[in-house]
């Protein structure tokens, strides 16, 4: 199985993708991680989009089309994606379709995260990560089991994205009301479109794209 999940920023994308590599053995592609790998590592692909990243906008199609473009390619993805945060935009939508024609494969489904603006910056704004294995966590909603521990892999150091502040949280607002948005549409016109709750807490989100992928 192949899916999107399509959200603004703070939607939960990245939580849920997380939570369906786990329980469906998929494997999860996301471009914001990918990009973030880049910009750490120094390498050109990060060098052009850090900045761009920073100002909470979007990154050239090009580069990210190919960045997937090449994971689609590694061992693994033939059990099956789950695409967090791509595509973001009617050129990046359109290639993906070519992407995954041309490998024989096809986008089973795409699972819309409805939230409240106004909620999305309480929760980017909360938002921590362990620096050892990107396991995230939330300040209010979802702190680890043992305080500054992580859950998954016991590390001690905790990061926060340079990303994450109210002014550029309002630019990458922005972009996805005018560059990821009308993308419902044009997956609703291909009948692909499933559209969860993403204000529920984050077990019930993930019952509901659960029923919404298996019904
Ligand atoms: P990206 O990394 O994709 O960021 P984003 O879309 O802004 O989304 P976030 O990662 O902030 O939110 P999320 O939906 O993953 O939420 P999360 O699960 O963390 O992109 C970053 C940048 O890279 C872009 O601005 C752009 O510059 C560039 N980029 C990336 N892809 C691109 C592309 N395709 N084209 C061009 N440029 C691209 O949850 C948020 C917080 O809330 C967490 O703390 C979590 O624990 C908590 N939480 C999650 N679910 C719930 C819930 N149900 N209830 C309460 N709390 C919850
Ligand atoms: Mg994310």
């Amino acid at each position: 199985m192949n899916l999107v999940l399509l959200g603004p920023p703070g939607a939960g994308k990245g939580t849920q993708a997380k939570l369906l590599e786990d329980s469906r053995s998929l494997v999860k592609l996301s471009t914001g991680d990918m990009l973030r790998a880049a910009v750490a590592a120094g390498t050109e692909l990060g060098r052009k989009a850090g900045d761009i990243m920073e100002r909470g906008q979007l990154v050239p199609d090009a580069l990210v089309i190919n960045l997937i473009a090449e994971r689609l390619d590694e061992d693994g993805s033939g059990r099956g994606v789950v695409l967090d945060g791509f595509p973001r935009t009617l050129a990046q939508a359109e290639a993906l379709d070519r992407l995954f024609k041309e490998r024989g494969k096809r986008l089973d489904r795409v699972i819309v995260m409805a939230v409240d603006d106004e909620a999305l910056v309480e929760r980017i704004a909360g938002r921590f990560a362990c620096a050892k294995c990107g396991e995230g966590y939330h300040d209010a909603h979802k702190r680890p089991l043992r305080p500054q521990v992580c859950d998954r892999c016991g590390g001690t150091e905790f990061v926060r994205r340079p990303d994450d502040n109210e002014a550029v949280v309002r630019s990458r607002l922005k972009a996805y009301h005018t560059q990821t948005k009308p993308l419902i549409d044009y997956y609703t016109r291909q009948g692909r479109v499933k559209t969860v709750d993403g204000m529920a807490d984050i077990g019930t989100v993930a019952k509901e794209i659960g029923r919404a992928l298996d019904g």
